[in-house]
């Protein structure tokens, strides 16, 4: 059974605006040990997708008219708040981009850590390491002590003195480093990482993508990470899903898709990349946006850009191809048997 398997998800979201549409039928299965990148342009539905999976969208506004996210064998959708809880400490484990607003200011590292650990002890005592009838003081120094000890193992040096500082006391990557840890505490099979390193400098950020390439060995964990950069896909993940306008229009694993994109969207980013030595005015953007998600174009939603339109394309949306057991693309120009026509694009 897959970690996590999302099946074609719908979301809207209700606003004063009217209702958007914004996740239009997600696939997306991830197994022990997978790093899958989840990329695309702004305003694509990468967040509101590991949110789904974390269950931390509020419903109503949000409501989901079709499909699954099945965590272990329980679907997230049906899962009452209380279930989610235990969900959320024990399966799945979330961080987002900015540490800054995800650390209280007003609490030292170890109260908040500790607070965690102790959920994640009310949910599974062993994590503690204690048996059912601990006394409140003995799990609160349990808790302690694995929090030091998660923070030892994300490369915070003298943890035990470090844990009673505040979070402003922690450069910008080591408050990235705590949030891992205390998003890791209850063990989780599962990690979201939603732009982790995009608020950090590049140093810091390939210390931190080693540390979570490093606990993905050691834990054995399936992780969602959410990112804009390719380079770090291409650096540190196992499998990529391209995702376009609440679609994923493509996906595969990472040697897969880099060597061989099949859909006009994929090598429109792809050839965005900026490329040392080029020259200047040499870079490549797909014209247009991202379309509006109140009213978006009816059949394939990259039509009004896309390089490669043909005639039926605003028609009908095109059905997920299989190009090969590892690789998956949503476009009419794909052939089930690899090739795929697409020379206007180049
Ligand atoms: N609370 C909300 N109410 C209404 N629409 C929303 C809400 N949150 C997000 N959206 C819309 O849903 C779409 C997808 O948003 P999402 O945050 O998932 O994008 P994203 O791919 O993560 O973008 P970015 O790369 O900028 O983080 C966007 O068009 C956004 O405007
Ligand atoms: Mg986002």
């Amino acid at each position: 059974m897959a970690l996590l398997e999302i099946r074609d998800l719908h979301l809207k979201i209700r606003t004063f605006d009217g209702e958007a549409h914004v996740l239009n039928g997600i696939n997306l299965s991830v197994e022990r040990g997978q790093i899958w990148a989840l990329v695309g342009e702004t305003g694509c539905g990468k967040s509101l997708t590991g949110l789904s999976v974390a269950g931390l969208l509020p419903r109503p506004p949000a409501s989901y008219p079709r499909g699954t996210i099945m965590l272990e064998g329980r679907n997230v959708l049906e899962a009452s708040e209380q279930q989610m809880r235990a969900l959320r400490g024990r399966h799945v484990g979330m961080i987002f981009q900015d540490p800054t607003t995800n650390l209280n200011p007003v609490f030292r590292v170890s109260t908040q850590m500790i607070d965690v650990a102790l959920h994640a002890g009310a949910l599974d005592p062993a994590i503690l390491g204690l048996g059912e009838g601990a006394s409140r003081r003995q799990r609160k120094t349990a808790a302690r002590r694995l929090a030091i000890s998660m923070l030892d193992k994300v490369g915070i040096p003298d943890a035990e003195a470090r844990i009673d500082d505040y979070p402003h006391q922690f450069s910008g990557g080591m408050r990235q480093r705590v949030l891992i840890a205390m998003a890791l505490i209850g063990r989780p099979k599962l990690l979201i990482a939603d732009e982790p390193t995009t608020a950090l400098d590049v140093s810091v950020q390939a210390q931190i993508l080693r540390l979570i390439y490093e606990l993905v060995r050691e834990f054995d964990l399936g992780v969602v990470l959410i990112t804009h950069s390719l380079g770090v896909v291409a650096q540190l993940c196992t499998h990529v899903a391209v995702m376009y306008a609440g679609n994923i229009v493509e996906s595969g694993t990472a040697r897969a898709v880099f060597k061989r994109p099949a859909h006009p969207y994929t090598r429109a980013l792809l050839a965005a990349l900026p490329v040392a030595g080029a020259r200047r005015g040499d870079l490549n953007g797909l014209p247009g946006a991202v379309p509006d998600l109140y009213h978006p174009p009816s059949g394939c939603r990259l039509a009004p850009r896309c390089p490669c339109v043909q005639p039926g394309c605003s028609a009908a949306a095109p059905a997920r191809v299989s190009l090969s057991p590892d690789h998956h693309v949503a476009c009419v120009l794909a052939q089930p048997n690899e090739s795929v026509v697409h020379d206007s694009a180049r």
